[in-house]
């Protein structure tokens, strides 16, 4: 691939599939900023790079004020930025009766203006090296969520997102999305549900997927990456690419 030496962002990327795909882009060559709330899991991430190569920077990206920061302490460790990777998300299920209202702000805030923010951020910089943004949203954005709503309903707008800024700002930035189904991550020990709900769930999840299994990070990194290399996706932009065994076909 054509990612060494390119510079890129990645959010959630202290566990799950934001740490699969920061990792394939430092095992590519490519120098990253990681980012998330938690400092802890970012340095295991980072694992043995060096600082030339990788930058840990905390930061709820909720929060305006902490994206840009974030952005500008990348452009300030690398002088560019050739991708940026909004991959981090928040997942509250349960019927909407039942939801707490602070959950469904921070659904939003975490799924939706996070990555506006980030993009708002990033844009001259993206502009400058005819950069890109992949978007990990959910077949949640795609597919009827009932207990779900609020979740399905951010990742339904990041895919709206995800669409007209491929327009609005072609043609020297590409924006994609890429949309998970199942996938074995600790998101699974998070979602606020007791944890009996919780093995239902994943057993519902194995039992509608078409090829029988959870999907790994690793198979999500490889799309993801693969939107951002300029050699495979240089033609690419607006595409909402399913990762997920089959699930919303
Ligand atoms: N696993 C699945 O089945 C699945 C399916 C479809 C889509 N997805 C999507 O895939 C993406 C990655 O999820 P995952 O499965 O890898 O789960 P995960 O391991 O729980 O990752 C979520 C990451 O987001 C970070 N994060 C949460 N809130 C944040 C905030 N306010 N600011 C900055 N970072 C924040 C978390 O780090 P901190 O807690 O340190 O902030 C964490 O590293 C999410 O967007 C998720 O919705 C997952």
């Amino acid at each position: 691939m054509s990612l060494d030496g390119k510079t890129f962002l990645v959010t959630g990327a202290g566990s799950g599939i934001g740490r699969a795909v920061a990792r394939r882009l430092l095992d590519s060559g490519a120098r990253v900023t990681l980012v998330g709330r938690r400092q802890d899991p970012l340095k295991e991430t980072a694992g043995l790079y060096t600082d030339a190569y990788v930058l840990a920077q905390p930061a709820d990206i909720s929060r305006p004020a902490e994206a840009e920061d974030a952005v500008r302490t990348a452009l300030d460790r690398f002088g560019s930025l050739d991708g940026l990777v909004n991959n981090a998300g928040l997942a509250r299920f349960g019927p909407l009766a039942e939801a707490d209202p602070h959950d469904l702000d921070a659904m939003l805030g975490v799924n939706l203006l996070g990555p506006a923010h980030l993009i708002r951020a990033a844009l001259p910089a993206l502009r400058a090296g005819s950069g890109s943004v992949v978007n990990v949203t959910s077949v949640g954005g795609a597919l009827a969520m009932p207990n779900r709503a609020m979740y399905g309903a951010s990742k339904a707008a990041l895919n709206s997102l995800t669409r007209s800024l491929a327009r609005e700002l072609a043609p020297l930035v590409r924006v994609n999305a890429v949309l998970p189904g199942p996938v074995d991550t600790p998101m699974y020990d998070d979602l606020g549900l007791a944890p009996e709900k919780v093995e239902n769930l994943r057993k519902d999840m194995v039992e509608s997927t078409p090829l029988g299994r959870f999907g790994k990070p690793e198979e999500i990194a490889a799309w993801v990456c693969h939107l951002l290399d300029p050699e495979v996706s240089a033609w690419v932009t607006g595409a909402l690419i399913p990762v997920d065994g089959g699930r919303t076909s």
